[in-house]
């Protein structure tokens, strides 16, 4: 079984998904990390030097190339919603949507060191972040909600992340 993280933007899909990669003994994948890996630029030069639809493209391709098997795989914030992508996730594996509410997203987004161009242009404007994270959730959020299972993303501890184990056994079935 493959297990692919979705949702928005510092949801905590690459935290999350180390610790259950290793907890199930899975190896860890990052999208965004693959891509850049493999472009040998991040994503942040992607954006700027070739444009979003190009770094939209890499990630379809990557999905669409992807054969391997017991892999925790943490998506990027934009993966599920292009056109087709959703099939190629629900194909690979399990998905999990990581929840959390607008507030919370603003306020991980907006300390986290990881520069993300869709954020650039809110640096120093809390209250345009705040209202652009809503806006966008909202367009992205039915993308999002077709995973397999959907969880309240607060508060990752141990027993939350033996639940979600369970639970995606349970849907593997
Ligand atoms: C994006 C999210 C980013 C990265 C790119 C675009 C998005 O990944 O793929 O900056 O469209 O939400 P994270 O969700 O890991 O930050």
């Amino acid at each position: 079984m493959n297990i692919l993280l979705i949702g928005f933007m510092g949801s905590g899909k690459s935290t999350l998904g180390q610790r259950l990669a290793k907890r199930m003994s899975y190896s860890f994948l990052d999208l965004d990390a693959e891509i850049e890996k493999s472009k040998q630029k991040s994503v942040g030069q992607i954006f700027s030097d070739d444009g979003e639809a190009y770094f939209r493209l890499l990630e379809k391709d990557w999905l669409m190339k992807f054969d391997q098997d017991n892999c925790v795989i943490s998506l990027g914030g934009g993966t599920p919603c292009q056109e087709g992508n959703l099939e190629l996730i629900q194909k690979i594996g399990k998905s999990v949507y990581l929840h959390l509410p607008v507030e919370m997203l603003a306020h991980r987004i907006q300390n986290a060191k990881t520069i993300r161009p869709l954020i650039e242009p809110f640096r120093d404007d809390p209250e345009g972040l705040t209202s652009f994270i809503a806006e966008l959730l909202e367009k992205r959020q039915p993308f999002y909600e077709q995973a397999t299972l959907t969880i309240d993303a607060k508060d990752m501890n141990p027993e939350k992340i033996d639940e979600l184990i369970s639970a995606l056994s349970a849907a593997d079935q």
